[in-house]
């Protein structure tokens, strides 16, 4: 089985299919699916998905494009959300330089960051970081606020094989997706064929980033086989050995979920 750590089921894409398509994915080897929130309302969406299927759960944060929608207010609707039994992360949050380049609002983003980083600590619940373009200001961030005391994953990761060695330090975590299928990705490859098998999570962020041979459709996470095939080949070892590792990685990160 496949554990999915990074799904966006609530996304308008999903709209003709939706309830169908997800469903449909323990029967097709996805045994559990996190549905990570980017902003308040798709938080909200998140948890209704977690309610109504067995097999997906909930993350709810602020994504640093989204981070509009944070005051004090909303900040506390999330923490209200935590204490429900299928709310198993914080996410997803973190600092996106790609997108936004104007110093104020990057240091809105960064406030926004360590808010929910604190809140994470807090609730005891791991996170689930975004970060594009900011790798030096979330490392920063992330050694000032002790992030080796609140567990994660970076997710979607496009740094350097050498920063994904400075975030397992901190005991993070790294989501590897269809990126690593791409014939172009060679910080990727080399940075899974460098870090160890146990630090390694299987996620889509669909609908984006679908692999090979399907680059540019919607993506699923019946897609994650070719994820898989990847790694395997990379590493040198059995597609069943990927699957049953980044399992168990999932479920150790996300103790809520129900094994
Ligand atoms: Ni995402």
């Amino acid at each position: 089985m496949i554990f999915e750590t990074h799904a966006h089921y609530d996304d308008d894409r999903f709209a003709e299919d939706r309830d169908a398509l997800v469903a449909s994915l323990p029967s097709r080897g996805i045994g559990r699916v996190i549905n990570v929130g980017s902003s308040i309302e798709t938080s909200k969406t998140s948890l209704l998905l977690a309610e109504k299927y067995e097999h997906v759960y909930a993350a709810v944060g602020v994504h640093p494009s989204d981070i509009e929608g944070l005051n004090d207010e909303t900040y506390e609707w999330l923490r209200s959300q935590t204490k429900w039994e299928k709310t198993v992360a914080i996410g997803e949050i973190g600092l996106d330089y790609y997108w936004d380049k104007e110093p104020e609002v990057q240091e809105k983003q960064r406030y926004w960051f360590l808010h929910q980083m604190q809140l994470a600590r807090e609730t005891k619940l791991p996170v689930i970081i975004h970060s594009r373009d900011a790798a030096e200001d979330t490392m920063k961030l992330m050694k000032e606020i002790h992030a080796e005391e609140i567990p994660g994953v970076i997710h979607c990761y496009s740094y350097s094989p050498e920063m994904a060695e400075e975030f397992l330090k901190m005991g993070y975590y790294i989501g590897v997706g269809g990126v690593v299928t791409f014939k172009n990705a060679k910080k990727l490859k080399e940075t899974v064929k460098r870090i160890p098998l146990t630090s390694i999570l299987l996620e889509t962020d669909c609908p984006y980033m679908a692999p090979e041979p399907h680059r540019g459709t919607r993506n699923d996470s019946t897609n994650i086989p070719y994820v898989v095939a990847a790694i395997a080949e990379l590493k040198g070892i059995s597609e069943q050995e990927v699957m049953d590792v980044t399992w168990e990685n999932a479920k150790k990160l996300f103790s809520k979920v129900h094994a």
